[in-house]
């Protein structure tokens, strides 16, 4: 706040003068704090949206609760739209989040200039509430984004992991299409997913799950002895898929290695058989599968390599910066890689060096590349929400844009 007007200073003297005095009492309006908008303003302010914030956020608390905190950014909005729904049990469909939010950015968030620096994404598709998105998944035949959520830690065998299913225009299908809070149902922490015939397969923390793409029901668990952080899966040839561990676990001060480094490869009948192990893999992440094996992402020693299905690995050109996550190729066999080490998306060109094809996205986890759009779609893990990038064409280090 800048200086502060005659007008407004004065609820703060005659607050002052009625301390000194020595008036004793309850709030009076001459009490009120000098900030926040006048105190007659008791309504919220007309526009779309305003009648689902009256129903759906007025029965715990009154208005004011909202118009005091005008000037929040948008992030906060959402962040605290979505604690209303998980943390508080205020009843709000899918729809209605996205409109709540959409009103309340619209008549009370004041511009960031951070976060509108970051905000090189679209701003449809994050009018959802995420809860730690790791990873995102094209399905080309539905049309739609599949969401791993992991809902809390990384590491957390806590049951409350879910998957969201989003349209394309940012709509949220399922907020919770999977998830482990339902009967019948087992999801920790989920993070990479791929799909082969009508199952999703989703690694979760020293499983991979099984699910039917069409209904969401579990379909089987293919545990992984000796694995400590599964993370990314990707579909393979013949009905397999590989599955990477990144080999790690956590105390208080944060990740700790566990050397079970490992790519596995899993046929169609469940049979699974690591291809290759240990810390020499530096910590395995995303992966995409090339003839003959597979293209693997490390988030320990930021390198990238093509790994033969029987081990060897082949280094390629590594990025600028490492802590990387997610891989996807492109049509023409480029690779687009998310890098938390950078906060970049990183395209690896066709003359083998990398251009930044968005620079500052704050902690970039799984990415997707949805082909119909020309899309590269971002999960923002500590942030909770997912923009896109589109592809202009063949141009590598087009600018992000909206929709
Ligand atoms: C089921 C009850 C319930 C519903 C419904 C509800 N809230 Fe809240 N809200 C709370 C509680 C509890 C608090 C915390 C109050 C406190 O800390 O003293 C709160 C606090 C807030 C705050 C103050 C900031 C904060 O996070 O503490 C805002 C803003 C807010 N709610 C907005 C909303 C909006 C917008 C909706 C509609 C989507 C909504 N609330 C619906 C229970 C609810």
């Amino acid at each position: 706040m800048g200086a502060q007007s005659p007008a407004a200073r004065r609820p703060l003297v005659a607050a002052v003068l009625v301390g000194s005095l020595g008036i004793a009492g309850g709030c009076r309006e001459s009490d009120r704090p000098v900030s926040g908008p006048p105190p007659y303003v008791r309504e919220l302010k007309p526009g779309e949206g305003k009648l689902h914030v009256e129903s759906a956020c007025l029965s715990c608390h009154n208005a004011r609760t909202i118009i005091t905190l005008e000037g929040m950014t948008k992030d906060w909005w959402r962040f605290d739209v979505c604690k209303m729904r998980h943390t508080f049990g205020a009843e709000v469909s899918d729809v209605d989040t996205a409109k709540i939010i959409k009103y309340l950015e619209d008549n009370y968030s004041w511009p960031d200039p951070v976060e509108d620096r970051e905000r090189t994404g679209t701003d449809v598709i994050e009018r959802v509430c995420y809860q730690t998105p790791e990873s995102v998944l094209y399905h080309a035949p539905e049309d739609v984004y599949l969401v791993s959520n992991i809902n809390g830690s990384p590491l957390g065998v806590d049951g409350d992991g879910f998957i969201s299913k989003i349209a394309a225009d940012g709509t949220a299908l399922d907020l919770t299409w999977i998830s482990g809070e339902r009967e019948g149902t087992v999801l920790n922490a989920p993070k990479g997913m791929a799909i082969q015939g009508s199952t999703l397969y989703v690694a979760d923390l020293t499983v991979v799950r099984k699910f039917d793409l069409r209904t969401g029901g579990p379909t089987g668990n293919i545990p992984i002895p000796g694995s400590t952080f599964l993370n990314d899966v990707c579909e393979g040839p013949n009905g397999s898929v590989y599955v990477t561990d990144t080999g790690l676990s956590g105390n208080t001060e944060g990740f700790v290695n566990t050397r079970t480094d490992a790519v596995y490869r899993i046929e169609a009948d469940d049979r699974y058989r690591a291809i290759a192990t240990g810390t020499v893999l530096g910590q395995p992440n995303g992966c995409v599968a090339v003839p003959g094996g597979l293209v693997v992402v490390t988030f320990g020693s930021g390198e990238v390599y093509r790994l033969d299905d029987d081990g060897t690995r082949h280094p390629m050109p590594r990025p600028p910066r490492g802590v990387l996550d997610g891989v996807v190729a492109l049509g023409d066999g480029r690779l687009v890689i998310s890098s938390f080490g950078g906060q970049a998306i990183y395209i690896l060109r066709h003359d083998q060096t990398y251009e930044a094809l968005a620079p500052l996205v704050d902690n970039p986890a799984d990415i997707a590349w949805d082909q119909k759009r020309g899309r590269i779609v971002v999960p923002q893990f500590m942030k909770s929400r997912v923009v896109y990038f589109n592809l202009d064409g063949a141009t590598a280090g087009a600018t992000p844009t909206g929709p």
